[in-house]
């Protein structure tokens, strides 16, 4: 989502305006009561205001959802309902409806990429967590969780004071499939289980009301649950952007017009699995149609894609486009002849509402050429509706309600600023500590100098930053650590730093201090929306300056890197003069303290890159090619992990610690057996030989009982070291040999334990073999392998040999 840079560089932006403020008040009504009535009689504030507006059904608490959302759909007029279908839904005065506004935003805090989010009212700012990538870094699902929630109570705050709406557009969950994507720190990093882990933790703390938050409780005062169907939320979350959406401007292709050709594997094993865990498992009310085609269908006229998630996934929300991306349909992707057909093909496929006014300006000329029947408006309307009333913004006062207590006492308070805090020291990842040179003992630095263009900046939160609580630089935290502190940034422009000429004065405070510090990478001037990089160096004259300050500085220096996408720093890691190298990802607002404790070690970092590091040469791959096997005939190494065939800077769950950690395997299954699992009359399909080289595997579908496979890996984890810190056990796997397609290895469970000095501590990981041990063929169906499959956690090794 989106894409208030889009309106801005583009003549959409101004067609919005002229079409909204001059047309909109004169488009053809059938009523007698005109859409500007409400010049001479304010709108309420709420729907449902008594005592002349409380008495419609649609307003009774005590009935079924769908059924409130229906007799409201009953009550409205065509025109009336064909206002309710782009962002800036219009009021219904007569029913004493209020307009909504349907976009805001809260991918690591609030923030007013959506216009549904101000900061000029009684709450001045909202907690900034660290950008979503180094969240995930932590590798830390109750993290993640907390995070969401304590979003989500900020953004019901400030939905109680008009400074937000309810229905938010997060968590972007595409696959960082490439490194060079300017929006790859929106997301998880570049694993489908990772992403998908995330998307449920996200989008259920976000969502969920009742018991599970937190105890129960929030503000400190119990919540019930509404009246109804027992479906409410506390807000609502979005899954985006669907599906296989991660380019924005590369090489004459931008993410409006560009056809992402996907085959059906990497779709079933890649690009899919976040969203069907987010809406399966999560529950997520909504889900962003984006802007490219896939394989010659823009994906928001894709009707087979979008009745998959309602059909197949259970999904029960609204389906937004992404911003304008009805009209990139018909403008863009030149896949209709006319903007009604564009409105019409999103409709019939079963999006529910455009992100901006196109469906205002052209459906009801769509329903005059009988492209659109009121019958599609209607089932658009029912789930709009739905969500709104499961949101409980149809039960009267909002701080009557039981979120109503939440105010400006519950943003920024210090239990959330000290979790942004938390998840960046749990996402700081250690690349590089040459001889233990890090922590720096603080008693025996005397002089500090940081450098470097990411020094001095309070800009640590990435895309989708609001207005932080507490904005501090890195320079400013480290000030409050050592007693001498020094500054300069070398590139006086900036990470952009086109030029040498502020080396002498970095030069000049790096000779006198103590140790060396640089902070240095990127920032949106290089990745962000609708701007992906060309080049995984550092940018301009970065490397120059780091080399530069090696070359005098009297220890060797500290390397800290920002950015959402991988960096090609070989030269760093090859050379002694820099000790040490962190990544800081965006940090959010307390980022420079959380790297401050690190680099002093009063936090034990533990932290593990989510995405592959590529070297520069990497860059010879079209950004455009979307397949994610290798294939050696035309030279094309694979991406990530999981098939990526080439040389790698830094690997995907790369990350030291202080300690080190030993694993010890206490248990797991050697053998299991699919006897009394399999579906009766399936037995024709166990010998599929054919497609794999004779070798013997059965479809998931035909396990009838995936349940009783289920194992849990048991481990001891042992700190050899003397600080105490949490350590992220990965387990991955590798199926038998031979199978065509397969990734050379899987994430299949993960979980983060503290284990203190020279203790140790058990973990479980769970291994449903249907889900995690299976694989994908080229048809795009899941199968378990038979034969011996190998677990892998570090060095270790463990088969698991599955049989009929
Ligand atoms: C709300 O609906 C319930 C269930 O149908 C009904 O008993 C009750 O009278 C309704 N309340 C109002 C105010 O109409
Ligand atoms: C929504 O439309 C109304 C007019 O109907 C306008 O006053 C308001 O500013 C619009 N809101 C946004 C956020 O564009
Ligand atoms: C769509 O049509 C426009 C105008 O006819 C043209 O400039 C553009 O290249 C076309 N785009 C695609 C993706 O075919
Ligand atoms: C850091 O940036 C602030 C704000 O731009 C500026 O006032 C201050 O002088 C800078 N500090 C140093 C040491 O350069
Ligand atoms: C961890 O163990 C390795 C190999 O035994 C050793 O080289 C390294 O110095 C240890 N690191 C720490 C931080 O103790
Ligand atoms: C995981 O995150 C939670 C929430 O911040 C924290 O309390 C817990 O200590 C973390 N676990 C580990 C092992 O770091």
């Amino acid at each position: 989502m989106s894409a208030i840079t889009h309106y801005l560089c583009n003549f959409k932006f101004l067609l919005f305006f002229f079409f909204f403020f001059l047309l909109h008040p004169i488009l053809p009504t059938s009523t007698s009561q005109p859409i500007t009535s409400s010049h001479s009689r304010p709108h309420p504030l709420f729907p449902c205001t008594p005592p002349h507006h409380s008495l419609y059904p649609f307003c009774n608490t005590s009935l079924p959802t769908s059924l409130r959302a229906q007799t409201l759909i009953s009550l409205l007029t065509l025109p009336e309902k064909l206002l309710q279908l782009g962002t800036n839904a219009s009021a219904v005065p007569r029913l004493g409806i209020p307009p909504y506004y349907w976009w805001s935003e809260s991918l690591h805090g609030i923030n007013a990429n959506g216009p549904g989010v101000n900061f000029l009212g009684p709450i001045p700012a909202a907690t900034n967590f660290p950008q979503v990538i180094l969240t995930a870094a932590g590798f830390n699902r109750s993290l993640w969780r907390s995070v969401a929630a304590a979003i989500a109570v900020e953004g019901r705050a400030m939905y109680n004071v008009r400074q937000a709406g309810l229905t938010f557009w997060a968590p972007n969950i595409n696959v960082f499939r490439d490194p060079r994507w300017g929006r790859g720190q929106e997301t998880p990093g570049e694993d489908p289980v990772v992403t998908a882990a995330f998307a449920v933790e996200f989008v259920e703390g976000f969502q969920e009301v009742g018991e599970r938050r937190r105890g129960g409780a929030v503000g400190g005062k119990r919540m019930l649950m509404g009246a109804g169907d027992g479906d409410g939320m506390m807000l609502s979350a979005c899954c985006k952007h669907y599906t296989a959406y991660d380019l924005e401007s590369w090489g004459g292709f931008t993410r409006y017009n560009f056809n992402a050709v996907v085959t059906e594997q990497d779709m079933q094993d890649t690009y899919q699995p976040p969203f069907r865990s987010c809406i399966q498992q999560g529950k997520a009310s909504c889900l962003m149609c984006s802007y490219n085609a896939v394989n010659g269908v823009p994906a928001c006229a894709q009707g087979d894609l979008l009745q998959q998630a309602r059909n197949d996934w259970g999904f029960k929300g609204y389906i937004t486009s992404d911003c304008d991306a009805v009209a990139t349909i018909f403008e863009d992707q030149n896949y209709t002849k006319t903007p009604e057909d564009a409105v019409a093909v999103a409709l019939k496929a079963g999006m529910d509402i455009n992100c901006g006014s196109y469906l205002n300006r052209h459906i009801q000329s769509a329903i005059n050429q009988g492209k659109v029947q009121e019958e599609d408006i209607d089932r658009a309307l029912l789930n709009l509706f739905s969500v709104q009333i499961r949101l409980g913004l149809f039960d009267g006062d909002p701080i009557k309600g039981q979120f109503g207590m939440l105010g400006p006492q519950d943003v920024c308070t210090s239990e959330h600023k000290k979790l942004a805090l938390e998840a960046a020291r749990q996402g700081i990842v250690l690349l590089k500590n040459d001889r233990k040179f890090l922590p720096l003992n603080k008693h025996r630095v005397s002089s500090l100098a940081i450098v470097g263009p990411m020094a001095n900046t309070t800009a640590l939160g990435g895309g989708y930053s609001g207005v932080p609580c507490s904005p501090n630089s890195i320079f400013d935290a480290f000030s409050a650590y050592a007693k001498k502190t020094s500054h300069a940034a070398g590139c006086l422009d900036g990470v952009p730093c086109t030029s040498n000429a502020g080396f002498m004065e970095a030069v000049s405070i790096a000779k006198e201090a103590d140790f060396v510090i640089i902070v240095a990478g990127l920032d949106l001037s290089q990745e962000t929306e609708d701007r992906d990089r060309y080049s995984l160096l550092l940018p301009g004259f970065q490397k120059a300056l780091v080399t530069t300050i090696a070359a005098v500085s009297e220890k060797p220096l500290v390397l800290v890197l920002t950015g959402g996408g991988p960096l090609d720093v070989s030269f760093a890691e090859g050379d002694p003069r820099i000790a040490s190298i962190l990544w800081i990802g965006y940090p959010g607002e307390a980022g420079g303290k959380a790297l401050a404790e690190v680099i002093f070690g009063d936090y034990n970092p533990g932290g593990r890159l989510p995405v592959t590091w590529y070297p520069e040469s990497f860059t010879r791959i079209p950004m455009t090619d979307m397949n994610m096997r290798a294939d050696p005939s035309r030279g094309y190494p694979g991406r990530t992990y999981r098939f990526y065939t080439g040389p790698r800077i830094y690997d995907f769950g790369q990350g030291l610690s202080y300690t080190n950690y030993t694993y010890n395997l206490l248990s797991a299954p050697s053998k299991l057996s699919l006897l009394g699992s399999i579906k009766a009359g399936s037995e024709n399909n166990m010998q599929h030989k054919n497609g794999y080289d004779e070798l013997d595997y059965i479809h998931i579908d035909d396990v009838e009982f995936c349940g009783s496979l289920i194992f849990h890996v048991q481990v001891l984890v042992t700190n050899k070291g003397d600080m105490d810190g949490s350590h992220v056990v990965m387990l991955f796997s590798r199926v038998p040999k031979n199978f065509k397609g397969a990734p050379e290895r899987q994430l299949i469970g993960f979980d983060r334990v503290h284990t203190v000095s020279y203790g140790s501590t058990e973990t479980r990981i769970m291994v449903d073999p249907c889900e995690h041990l299976s694989i994908v063929n080229e048809l795009g169906k899941r199968v378990l392998p038979l034969g011996d499959h190998t677990l892998m956690l570090l060095n270790l090794e463990h088969i698991v040999s599955i049989e009929r």
